[in-house]
């Protein structure tokens, strides 16, 4: 596996793979590997000759009261495991690099940016994506894999993508979860046992919201509030926001028809969770 540290190392590994004619899938990181990071690499190796994996904290996504000092940074673990899962290339870009002071240029993936989790977040996903498309632009994949946990993340870089013409295939991967259900993610690691205890509830919530999508009758409005009356049972939690959404373009459900997906937040305390699933009518 070789390790790139700056644009020009990584670009030059990946033009001579191209060159040979060989394919390149990408699995773009914060670090902190993971089994659903894995499952991701995993994905990604069964159909590409070559897989890049970038391990980079992004400034640009953090608010100022979020966890960019605390959030852990173990990259000899990281390379450990990702020369086990047999990658080609991992690339860890210095803050230097990839957040320059004199950059003028961010992208904006407008509207879809504003709603739910660009709420509670905001310039959250302004950040991914500024970052997500330097990343492209130095790795120049075939296919960029992302998991559906970050489900508006996937929808707002897949549209990115297209608008801009970036001709890299996005590549949507299950969510991977605990066997209690809790969807896997970094942020777990900071919950308290008790908090950790409930912390399916949010899952279980998305799935009662499921069931009643199914029921003769329902409404956008009555899976919503299934889903909140089930959350606000959740122990120490409090709702950051519950939506109903369309899976392609994450307008709001006005009818329980189509491909819909139903997506929630929650905190615990500093900590904030999120979770979706897909409503399949
Ligand atoms: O999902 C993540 O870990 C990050 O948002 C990403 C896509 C690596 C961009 O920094």
């Amino acid at each position: 596996m070789k390790i790139a540290r700056s644009p020009g190392a990584i670009t030059s590994l990946t033009a001579l793979w191209r060159r040979r004619g060989e394919s390149i899938g990408f699995v773009p990181t914060m670090g902190a590997l993971h089994k659903a990071h894995l499952s991701l690499v995993r994905r990604a190796r069964a159909r590409h000759d070559r897989v890049v994996v970038s391990i980079f904290v992004n400034p640009l996504q953090f608010g100022p009261k979020e966890d960019l000092k605390k959030y852990p940074r173990p990259f000899l673990k990281d390379a450990a495991l990702c020369r086990e899962e047999k990658v080609d290339g991992l690339y860890h870009p210095t803050v230097s690099v990839m957040v320059p002071k004199n950059a003028c240029t961010v992208v904006e993936v407008q509207g879809l940016d504003r709603r739910y989790c660009g709420t509670s977040r905001p310039g959250h996903f302004r950040g991914v994506a500024t970052i997500v498309a330097k990343l492209l632009g130095q790795v120049r994949p075939d296919a960029l894999y992302l998991g559906e946990k970050d489900y508006q993340q996937l929808v707002i870089l897949d549209r990115m993508t297209r608008d801009l013409d970036l001709g890299v295939k996005v590549v949507g991967c299950p969510i991977i979860r605990e066997a209690d259900g809790l969807a896997l993610s970094s942020r777990n690691a900071f919950l308290s046992t008790t908090q950790r205890a409930h912390a399916p509830g949010l899952i279980a919530s998305l799935r009662k919201g499921a069931l009643e999508a199914k029921r003769r009758g329902a409404t956008p409005a009555s899976v919503l509030a299934s889903v909140r009356r089930s959350m606000k049972k959740i122990p120490g939690s409090k709702i950051d926001y519950i939506a109903l959404a369309d899976a392609a373009t994450l307008e709001p459900a006005r009818t329980l028809q189509g491909r819909l997906r139903l997506l929630a937040a929650l905190f615990f305390r500093n900590t904030r969770l999120i979770d979706n699933i897909p409503i399949l009518l």
